[in-house]
């Protein structure tokens, strides 16, 4: 059942019960109201008649002329009263009531004997209902009278039978309007929902360019909205990530086949001599060890991915790795004369992987060595915080734009100056870092400056023993 019928139907049933519940109580009120005002004016016209004959002394009443003279209040058309004798039996009665008799009850007499007024209903076949109250007239202990006052009770039943049409006839009528309202209102409040159900099938189907245009409000919706876009964004994200990362990676496998392919056709087009064999071997055996590497450094990063790469958690002391890797730094730089130097260097030990930890140092220093001018300077540093191990890698290079700051860590990133100042190199070192560093919890962080060279910093935190 759609979510709008069942809606609709909640609140149709919550409805329907509060408007019978209002109604019945409703006519319960107004009709014991309008049964004890009809008590109260019988009581009042009761005593009335007793107190007029108190004032006469109690002489026997003969005349009933004499008597609607003395209380005219009687002689009222809604009421009829008449005056019977401790037997039971009418004494006087009024006019009004002649056509019928009504004759004094069992409980009234009783009551009445007792000393108690008592109010009683009355039922005569074909006839209104009629409402009595029979009060006892006593002097000196002895029971002389009792007087009993009635009303027809037509003109109460009517209002009352009114005003139950009125509720029955109007109680569906105002849970049909309240339902149609609700049917309304369910379904503008569900149509935003209906939105969404519509962009998902799209973006199911493929698109995901695909966003919600509503309204950004803080309401549920809005907020449901807004996390659906947000969620496609970054399934948009991630798919152009993982497709770019696709294409890269065959692109920079591409390369090395393609070189391979053309040297190895070529050498084989006609018979050569052995030296020549021998160097096209070499250059292949070049590319198959960059192609190696690549695909060592994917491998890596996939796993990584899926958290399946296992990081060492043993002490590792910094300082004795950073000296090791200046060693291997200084050769590095030999080829094009760059001096590979250390700066301060502090005892620090921090906790995790040393293999890792020295392929991230290796890396950044590579990097440095790399896109430093011939003749340039490379510095390597060790300091610590209170909590961590600061190591930093400074060269005079290149530098990198600012813009390019946050992309290098991105796979396969490399920018224009790079490319234009070697050809070597994928753009994975940094990424690589990047979640080295992660796993040691630490950052790395990049201040540069176009031509005048960069710093990375490499922030790790300190194992709790060195402290
Ligand atoms: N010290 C540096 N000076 C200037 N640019 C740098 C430096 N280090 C990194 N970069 C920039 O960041 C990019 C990414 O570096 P990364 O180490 O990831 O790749 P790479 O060095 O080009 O290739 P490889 O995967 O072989 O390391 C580089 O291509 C370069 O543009
Ligand atoms: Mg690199």
């Amino acid at each position: 059942m759609p979510l709008r019928v069942r809606l609709t139907l909640w609140y149709g049933c919550a409805l329907a019960m509060v408007l019978i519940t209002f109604s019945v109580v409703l006519y319960v009120i107004t009709a014991r109201n309008l049964r004890d005002d009809v008590d109260q004016s019988l009581e009042e016209t009761a005593t009335a008649a007793v107190r007029s004959l108190q004032e006469r002394g109690f002489l026997p009443l003969i005349d009933e002329e004499e008597l609607l003279s003395q209380f005219p209040e009687l002689a009222r058309i809604d009421k009829f009263f008449q005056i019977f004798s401790p037997s039971g039996t009418i004494t006087i009665r009024s006019p009004n009531i002649r056509q019928h008799e009504v004759p004094l009850s069992r409980t009234a007499l009783e009551a009445t004997f007792n000393g108690q007024t008592i109010f009683e209903s009355a039922k005569y076949p074909h006839e209104p209902p009629l409402r009595l109250i029979s009060v006892p007239i006593i002097h000196r202990g002895n029971l002389l009278y009792i007087v009993q006052v009635g009303t027809s009770m037509e003109s109460i039943e009517d209002t009352l039978r009114r005003f139950l049409i009125l509720l029955i006839v109007a109680m569906p009528i105002a849970l049909a309007v309240s339902l149609a309202a609700g049917w309304f209102l369910a379904g503008r409040a569900l149509r935003p929902v209906d939105a969404i159900t519509l962009a998902a099938q799209r973006i199911a189907a493929g698109d995901l360019s695909q966003r919600l245009t509503m309204p950004a409000s803080p309401d549920e919706i809005g907020r449901l909205a807004g996390t659906f876009n947000n969620m496609i964004g970054r399934l948009d994200a991630s798919f152009r990530q993982i497709r770019q990362f696709t294409s890269d990676a065959s692109h920079e496998l591409r390369t090395p086949l393609t070189v391979m392919k053309g040297e190895t056709e070529l050498v084989l087009r006609r018979p050569r001599a052995l030296e020549d064999y021998q160097s096209v071997l070499e250059s292949n055996l070049e590319e198959i060890d960059r192609m190696t590497r690549i695909v060592e450094e994917l491998l890596f990063l996939s796993r990584a991915d899926m958290g399946e790469v296992k990081m060492e958690s043993m002490p590792v002391p910094l300082k004795a790795l950073v000296e090791d890797i200046h060693r291997q730094a200084t050769v590095l730089g030999q080829d094009r004369n760059i001096e590979v130097v250390l700066g301060t260097v502090m005892p620090a030990l921090v906790q995790g992987d040393e293999l890792r930890l020295r392929e991230l140092l290796l890396n950044l220093v590579e990097n440095a060595v790399k896109y430093s001018h011939p003749g340039g300077k490379v510095e390597i540093g060790l300091g610590t915080t209170g909590q961590e191990a600061i190591l930093s890698v400074t060269d005079r290079g290149i530098g990198i734009a600012p813009g390019d700051h946050a992309k290098i860590f991105d796979r396969f990133y490399r920018a224009d100056d790079a490319r234009a100042h070697t050809k070597k190199g994928t753009g994975l070192g940094l990424a690589i870092c990047a979640l080295i560093a992660e796993a040691h919890k630490g950052r790395i962080t990049v201040k540069s400056n176009v031509g005048q060279g960069s710093t990375f910093t490499v922030r790790l935190p300190l194992a709790p023993t060195s402290a």
